[in-house]
């Protein structure tokens, strides 16, 4: 399975479904749950490192916590720093990723001008990227975390950007935090896949962080309901476990 297959996915209205790993149990049980795509992202800073924010992770973190996730169709996102510093050291860094890993693909975040050089270099160089606009992580000393696209400049600029990262050449783009009919229009208008989170139903396909919909996290995002409380689930049970130990 490669990147570009899954615009194919889009062509046969075949729903692509991802999740998020960050070590080799996270990314077995994504796997055997048959999803299309694991994405080692960023939010492992939050998930399973306890930073605040993603803009910790380096690119050393991220190839430590790719290289632990099993073997899908695996992609990685580009830290924070990574890219932004001009296409050369994009270049290098994505090209150590897509070496020393299994990744097949990167994530990139945004389409500013210096991002979009960034993004035409990579492709242009042999290394698949996905792209990610609305809400950015990486920007929330910009925008915090609040949902984009509710202006109509904010939307016209999000429906711009994705133009821009399909011409560009992207194999898909995500669409975090934004309205649903924003990403519906967006969805509409390209022939690449778009991923939401955040943004509806109306997207080809839907990535979580696993740790938002198994429960396992004490702040959750308003966007993501837990199909299951595991925090309480696995706490409760260790601590019965735990208890019946000490009278044994
Ligand atoms: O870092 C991450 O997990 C992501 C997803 C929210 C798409 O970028």
């Amino acid at each position: 399975m490669l990147p570009s297959d899954l615009v194919n996915y889009k062509k046969k209205s075949r729903k692509i479904i991802a999740l998020t790993a960050w070590d080799s149990i996270s990314g077995s049980i994504a796997e055997q749950a048959n999803v299309d795509l694991v994405l080692v992202g960023d939010s492992l800073a939050m998930v399973c490192l306890g930073y605040k924010s993603t803009l910790p992770i380096t690119l050393e973190n991220i190839i430590y916590h790719t290289n632990a996730v099993s073997r899908p169709l695996v992609v990685s996102d580009m830290p924070f720093l990574t890219y932004q510093c001009g296409e050369d050291k994009a270049v290098e860094y994505a090209g150590k990723i897509i070496q020393s890993t299994y990744a097949k693909a990167v994530k990139v975040e945004g389409a500013e001008p210096e991002i979009q050089k960034v993004i035409s270099r990579l492709i242009r160089m042999g290394i698949p990227v996905m792209g990610h606009i609305g809400l950015t992580p990486q920007s929330y000393l910009n925008i915090g975390l609040r949902k984009q696209g509710e202006s109509l400049a904010s939307q016209e600029k999000i429906k711009k950007e994705a133009s821009i990262l399909e011409e560009l050449g992207c194999f898909s783009i995500v669409l975090e935090h934004i309205p649903d009919l924003l990403a519906k229009e967006i969805q509409n208008s390209l022939s690449i896949p778009t991923i939401g989170i955040g943004a509806g139903n109306y997207c080809d396909g839907q990535v979580r962080v696993t740790a938002d919909l198994l429960g396992l996290n004490d702040d959750q995002p308003p966007f993501c309901q837990p199909i299951i409380q595991g925090k309480k689930l696995f706490k409760d049970k260790l601590k019965e476990w735990v208890d019946s130990e000490r009278l044994n």
